[in-house]
């Protein structure tokens, strides 16, 4: 049995905007989702790197209020929007990983094992799944639209956020780490990063929309209907979305698992895990920095 329900802090939500509920419910959340992994030594790992990694939580927690406290000048919502970006869309090296698995698969047809050749095959097909509404394949909108028009939305309809200068150097870091994990280390990092990503985007988006449409709406004056528009990113990736994509990136980790004969390193995933919390939490805290500075 792991600890971690005992050992995470029961964090208030004095200190948070209006309506953020605090680092209380961003571990509450990401509990619900890391809950679907079998594994269970890998589960505790998990559950035990989130409590290692309190302070970056807080960090992110923190930043997140911070800015929806008030309507910041332009430069920091150029700054959050292209920054918190980067920590998020990641269908490309997702698909990445699953290029390297089905490469794998083909490399094994015609072994004396043909059923590793479909276990790799099938690994490679559950990644898939954890990309199907970024890349729209139901015939849904691309989420890099979505994200877009939020963005744009929320810097006075203006897409200069996309330009590099607007990134904090931890959000580069974060994104070369994140990719670097995924289409360079061996292929079962890249699983690491898979879970630990999914459940904490769950986490993320579930704990903010709320918040997010009262700034919009307070802060930035929007109608319901505009806000609802705007924010359309964070709706499509809650209501179980995310959780689902974690349950896919369990499942083709145990397909891996079986078709390769890679094993579990419970060391390296704890610490894959950690640094991924706190890269994140860097980005953010970074983001904290700028808040209050610059004109409107
Ligand atoms: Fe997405
Ligand atoms: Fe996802």
């Amino acid at each position: 049995m792991h600890n971690a329900t005992a050992a995470v802090p029961n964090s208030s939500t004095i200190g948070f905007a209006p309506g953020l509920r605090g680092d209380a419910a961003l571990f509450a959340e990401m509990r619900d989702a890391f809950g679907q992994l079998d594994h269970e030594p890998l589960r505790e790992v998990l559950f035990d790197s989130l409590v290692a990694e309190t302070e970056s939580v807080h960090a992110i927690m923190r930043s997140f209020s911070g800015f929806l406290e008030g309507s910041q000048s332009s430069d920091i919502r150029r700054r959050f929007f292209a920054s918190w970006q980067k920590t998020n869309n990641s269908a490309m090296s997702v698909e990445g990983l699953a290029n390297r698995m089905s490469a794998e698969a083909e490399a094994k047809i015609g072994d004396a094992e043909p059923a590793k050749a479909l276990s790799l095959f099938r690994a490679a097909a559950r990644l898939n799944r954890v990309a199907d509404e970024d890349l729209g394949v139901g015939g849904q909108h691309l989420h890099f639209e979505l994200f877009y028009r939020m963005a744009t939305t929320f810097c006075d309809q203006d897409d200069i956020w996309q330009s590099r200068q607007y990134c904090v150097p931890a959000a580069l870091e974060f994104k070369s780490w994140l990719d670097e994990m995924r289409l360079r280390s061996p292929v079962i990092v890249g699983l690491y990063t898979l879970l630990v990503h999914e459940g904490y985007t769950h986490a993320e988006l579930e704990t903010i929309a709320m918040p997010a449409r009262d700034w919009a709406m307070t802060h930035m004056g929007l109608s319901d209907h505009q806000a609802r528009r705007a924010l359309a990113w964070i709706s499509v990736h809650n209501g179980g979305t995310e959780k689902a994509h974690f349950a896919h990136s369990c499942a083709s980790m145990a397909y891996y698992l079986k078709g390769s004969g890679a094993v579990i390193d419970l060391q390296v995933a704890g610490a894959t895990f950690r640094k991924y919390f706190r890269l994140k939490g860097a980005v953010m805290a970074q983001l904290s920095e700028t808040y209050g500075q610059g004109s409107r």
